[in-house]
């Protein structure tokens, strides 16, 4: 069964790690959006799958407050440890951060809401979806941003995607329908292509889980 390759995500994220902040900037405003989606409300307990630098953290903690609880998850120890700076920085007590790829990660809560911001490899892997899934409260709210393959007649923009994705993930797998593992565990996905069918935004809920 297919899981991310974590060693390769482990050495590209190396590389990444130093600029990846200046290079996401101008993706803020998707963030936003994907975040919004979540329906957060105080009080609330989130996942960050694969958190990267932490970016989405600061939204997710304004939007749970003193009273809830955001946990981020991320496998490269180089994007962690920026992460974990910005939760110093802040001086949020209320932020935890698991150096873990999302097969492996011990989750102990029970999540309201689950973030998958730029997290294709993940979405690619059963064994990282169960993990999550495990740990999510039927009816939680599901959101996601990501790549996508635009449709086939865009045929030069599908270059520029396999070109652009290439230094970020570790598989092309599933790049046409990159949320389709979800759809086992998200019961009604609502997929809404953006920028030209190069990305796309999702929402749903969890499903109830067999026992
Ligand atoms: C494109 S970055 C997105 C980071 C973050 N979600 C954001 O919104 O900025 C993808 C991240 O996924 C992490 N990653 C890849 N596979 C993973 C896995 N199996 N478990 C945990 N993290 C993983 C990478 O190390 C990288 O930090």
């Amino acid at each position: 069964m297919y899981r991310t390759n974590v060693e390769q995500a482990v050495e590209k994220y190396r590389r990444h790690a130093p600029g990846y902040d200046a290079s996401a900037a101008r993706t803020m405003p998707l963030r936003r959006r994907v975040v919004g989606m979540l329906g957060l409300a105080p009080g609330e307990t989130v996942l960050d799958v694969a958190c990267g630098t932490g970016l989405s953290l600061p939204l997710l903690r304004e939007a749970v407050g003193a009273e809830g609880r955001v946990v981020g998850v991320e496998v490269s120890p180089d994007m962690i440890s920026l992460a974990r700076e910005r939760v110093a920085a802040a001086g949020w007590g209320n932020v935890s951060l698991f150096e873990a790829s999302m097969e492996e990660a011990q989750l102990e809560l029970q999540f309201d809401a689950v973030l998958f911001n730029y997290t294709h490899d993940v979405l690619q892997s059963p064994p990282a979806l169960e993990r999550i899934f495990a740990s999510t409260r039927p009816g939680a709210r599901i959101a996601v941003a990501g790549i996508k393959h635009p449709p086939p007649w865009l045929f030069p923009l599908r270059l520029y995607r396999l070109v652009k994705a290439r230094p970020y993930v570790t598989t092309f797998r599933g790049l046409d329908r990159p949320w389709r593992l979800l759809e086992a565990y998200v019961a009604d996905l609502r997929v809404e292509p953006v920028l030209f069918g190069t990305n796309y935004l999702a929402r749903g809920t969890a499903r109830k889980r067999p026992q």
